[in-house]
């Protein structure tokens, strides 16, 4: 195992009603800035249960944070935080608005262009605090400290982070996620199953903790997954298993000491800015055709991957990694994922728009296997 430093202070708050709790977690005399989305909260009672938890206390509302959040709305939040000498934000909704307020948060007290934060990576060295409240399961977002946005001029989906991001707390209440649409449910499974993958399936470093925790929360969304579609009335148990399974997924725990990759991230998120696939969606596309390429190099953690999640024990170790690829596309496409680039009409065009970014960047994950010549590879592929 590789020496690693673990920190994470973020308190977690979950169950039902717990965000009538708030008040305990927020400084009494807080100017907050609570933010949201396209308005989902107004519609499922959830911002009606914040503000009634907060009601003494001295809130100003920004909403309109879009999904992939673009860096022109969130600038605007920038300017009120600064006008009104806010000193606590508040997102309330997906990871979308998590990450946002991450942003607004840093860039806040940030001096020079806070597009730098994401584009250079500049380093930020204060940040207004913040709690969330968690109303989709998938991101993680609500138990680490880093976020990606979108600048919507120049199509540049980036990411960014730092541990003063971290939110002081999350309200994580199964409860919120009833109103959620099919889609979203779907997105929150394959987006939490590829976090565990781009930290799980790389290379073997003796790390028995971590390959058993990522393996159980595999297991966990292969069983909860498909019984959160099929419900014909939903059950708590089954949305509060999948919230918490998306949380672990990302909150740094199963990435400790192992080798980490990123590459289907990233590849994925040059589709979303390009195309507005949804996150999620993207990953489904990209990773068959990343562990397809890497079948030879990452062979012994595919094999272990088959066995252990897939149960596949018969055949050459051919063509057992070739099974447990199709076994995890084929489980996309079961939570009701097109898979194929063709599915989303994306053609060569952007194969070649893709890799002149990855080749302007130098590099794709965090793992030299996957270069950027592989990128166009990985995609025709997946036409
Ligand atoms: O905007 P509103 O009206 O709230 O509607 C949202 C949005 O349209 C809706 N929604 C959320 N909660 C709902 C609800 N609708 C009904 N009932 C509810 N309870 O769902 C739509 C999608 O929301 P969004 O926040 O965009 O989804 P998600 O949580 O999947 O977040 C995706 C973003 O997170 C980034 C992605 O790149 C993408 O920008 N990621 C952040 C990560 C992180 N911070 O660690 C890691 C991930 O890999 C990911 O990259
Ligand atoms: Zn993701």
């Amino acid at each position: 195992m590789e020496n690693f430093d673990f920190y994470n202070p973020v308190k977690i708050l979950f169950g039902k009603g717990k965000i009538a709790e708030l008040g305990k977690h927020i400084p009494k005399d807080a100017k907050i800035l609570m933010t949201y989305g396209g308005g989902s909260i107004k519609k499922n009672g959830v911002y009606d249960q914040v503000m009634d938890a907060l009601k003494d206390y001295n809130i100003i509302e920004f909403g309109g944070i879009e999904p992939n959040p673009h860096f022109e709305t969130l600038m605007k939040a920038v300017e009120i935080v600064r006008n009104e000498d806010i000193d606590f934000l508040l997102p309330v909704g997906g990871g979308s608005v998590v990450d946002g307020t991450k942003f607004i948060a840093g860039a806040a007290y940030f001096e020079g262009d806070e597009w730098d934060i994401l584009a250079k990576r500049a380093p930020i060295s204060k940040a207004v605090d913040f709690g969330a409240v968690l109303t989709l399961a998938a991101t993680g977002s609500e138990m680490n400290s880093g976020g990606v946005i979108t600048k919507a001029v120049t199509k540049e989906k980036l990411a960014f982070g730092n541990p003063l991001l971290f939110p002081k707390f999350s309200v994580l209440d199964p409860e919120t996620t009833y109103s959620l649409p099919m889609r979203q449910i779907t997105n929150g499974i394959v987006d939490a199953y590829v976090h565990v993958m781009e930290q799980y399936l790389t290379y073997d470093v003796n790390s028995p903790v971590q390959d058993r925790f990522a393996e159980g929360l595999l297991l966990t969304l292969i069983e909860e997954g498909p019984k959160a579609l099929a419900a014909e009335t939903i059950d708590y148990e089954n949305r509060a298993n999948l919230m918490w399974a998306a949380t672990m997924a990302l909150n740094g725990l199963i990435g400790m000491g192992v080798k980490s990759d990123w590459a289907t991230h990233m590849i994925g998120h040059e589709l979303t800015a390009f195309h507005g696939i949804d996150h999620a969606v993207t990953l489904a596309i990209v990773l068959p055709g990343l562990l397809t390429q890497l079948k030879e190099q990452r062979g012994e953690k595919l094999l272990q991957y088959a066995e252990r999640v897939w149960n596949i024990t018969e055949g050459t170790d051919e063509e057992r990694k070739v099974l447990a690829i199709q076994k995890t596309e084929e489980f996309f496409q079961s939570v009701g994922v097109a898979t194929r680039l063709g599915d989303h009409n994306v053609g060569k065009d952007t194969i070649d728009t893709i890799t002149k970014r990855f080749e302007g960047r130098g590099y794709v994950g965090m793992l030299p296997d996957v270069g950027v010549k592989d990128v166009a590879e990985i995609l025709e592929a997946r036409l």
